[in-house]
């Protein structure tokens, strides 16, 4: 890739040639044209010190760039937004829609003209907001992770408040946004707490290393308080969610630290947290996955598998009618694609998350525009494909070489 990048360096115009440049007769043009695509889409991430690695955030950053912008966008790599378009609408949206791709291609393919900055129209990308902090929580220290290319780590951290409450909202700001690549952070009960912190004692680092979970009891049963990858805009939770937390719980914080490409640096982030006693709609992050894969072969993908497909499918016949506000689908590395699916009993069907190009780097969770139903009667269905091209047989596990079929919901009621 980097040799890729030195080359199409090479290749394109000086950002201030102006006499030479044909931003004259160029169609499109950096600005008015291609600046608000890139602050909508990308600078969420290429800015000077984001996970992106290097900045796209004005004409001279962008310009020597614009073939390896073409490309990204072209192939869908760039930029990382999974979810199929057509399936439903998700709030704060940043892939691009194919006029939009044809622009960016076009103005690479012209030269990179700048044109006249007085056209400049600004779409800056989606903000995450809190509005309200009521606690932070933060990595107990300043942790410099030493496997690579990726460090999993989980460290257990207090939950401050001495009542039952309900958190409804939260930003996480990543302490070395080079390097973090996801954060899941789970709920530990208080009848959990005394096995989380004997897993924490076994060597004298703080926290553990963990993978796919938080690396105790069940995990696949461990509930979730929320998630943040690169480009989440988490904060308040929609439509007056909340998620109660019990007085002597804890909170595990589960990093996943890229080393591939930002400088090794020491990381302690912080997760705001906004809480409310009563809300008016009680929510959980609800796992769907059979609970027969769980069970050592239940989920037995061959060696040599292509396509191999899982897929489970649960009526929910509670009486009651659940909305569900968020989707978000979890495998490991060997994921190819992945749906949650909502069958009404009337016959007709509701998308809820349709991944095509399963990357394990690039998991967020989705938030739909509107808020969708699952009426008493209701089927959710989760599928996932696989390849498997080793030689053994590959099943559901927490370990790098295991794999997972998840999919998470936040449910209100
Ligand atoms: C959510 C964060 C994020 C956003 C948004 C994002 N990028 Fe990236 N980009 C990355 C990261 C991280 C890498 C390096 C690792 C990789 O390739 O996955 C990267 C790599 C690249 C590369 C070099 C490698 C390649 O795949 O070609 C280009 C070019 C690029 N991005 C362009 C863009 C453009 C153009 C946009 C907007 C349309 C964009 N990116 C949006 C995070 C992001």
């Amino acid at each position: 890739m980097l040799a890729l990048l030195a080359l199409v360096a090479c290749d394109t115009p000086t950002p201030d040639g102006d006499s030479g440049n044909p931003a004259s007769t160029a169609d499109v043009v950096w600005y008015g044209d291609v600046e608000p695509i890139v602050e909508q889409s990308c600078t969420g991430c290429h800015v000077e010190g984001g996970v992106g690695g290097f900045a796209l955030d004005s004409y001279a950053s962008a310009a020597p760039m614009a073939a390896a912008m073409a490309a990204s966008v072209q192939s869908r790599r760039m930029p990382p937004w999974k979810a199929e378009p057509g399936c439903t609408d998700y709030r704060d949206d940043i892939s691009l829609t194919d006029e939009e791709i044809a622009r960016l291609a076009a103005w690479a393919e012209e030269g990179a003209a700048e044109g006249d900055s007085g056209a400049s129209i600004h779409a800056p990308p989606p903000v995450a907001s809190l509005s309200r902090v009521d606690e932070t929580l933060t990595l107990p220290l300043p942790y410099t992770p030493t496997a690579t290319p990726d460090d999993y780590r989980c460290f257990l951290v207090d939950w401050p408040v001495d009542h039952t409450t309900h958190v409804t909202g939260y930003l996480v700001h990543p302490g070395a946004p080079s390097i973090v690549h996801h954060l899941v952070a789970y709920i530990a009960e208080p009848d959990q707490v005394a096995e989380y912190e004997a897993k924490d004692a076994e060597d004298e680092t703080p926290g553990w290393g963990c993978f796919g979970g938080p690396g105790v009891g069940n995990q696949e049963d461990a509930s979730w308080l929320g998630a943040w990858a690169p480009g989440a805009t988490n904060g308040d939770f929609p439509n007056g969610a909340g998620i109660r937390m019990k007085p002597g719980s804890k909170v595990v914080l589960q990093m996943h630290y890229n080393l591939a490409q930002g400088d090794i640096v020491p990381d302690q982030t912080t997760m705001d947290i906004r809480y409310d006693d009563d809300v008016e709609a009680p929510a959980y992050i609800q796992p769907w996955a059979d609970p027969a894969w769980l069970d050592g072969s239940g989920m037995n993908i061959p060696a040599g598998a292509e396509g191999k497909e899982h897929s489970f499918s649960y009526t929910l016949n509670f009486g009651i009618d659940v909305t569900i506000h968020t989707a978000n689908l979890h495998m490991h590395k060997l994921g190819r694609t992945g749906n949650l699916t909502l069958e009404h009993s009337d016959g007709s069907d509701d998308c809820l998350l349709d991944i095509q190009d399963w990357d394990f780097n690039w998991q967020r969770t989705y938030v739909f525009e509107e808020p969708k139903t699952i009426f008493d009667g209701d089927t959710v269905t989760v599928t996932c494909t696989w390849d498997n091209p080793g030689e053994e047989d590959v099943n559901w596990g927490e370990g790098t070489g295991d794999e997972m079929c998840l999919g998470t919901m936040l449910f209100s009621y």
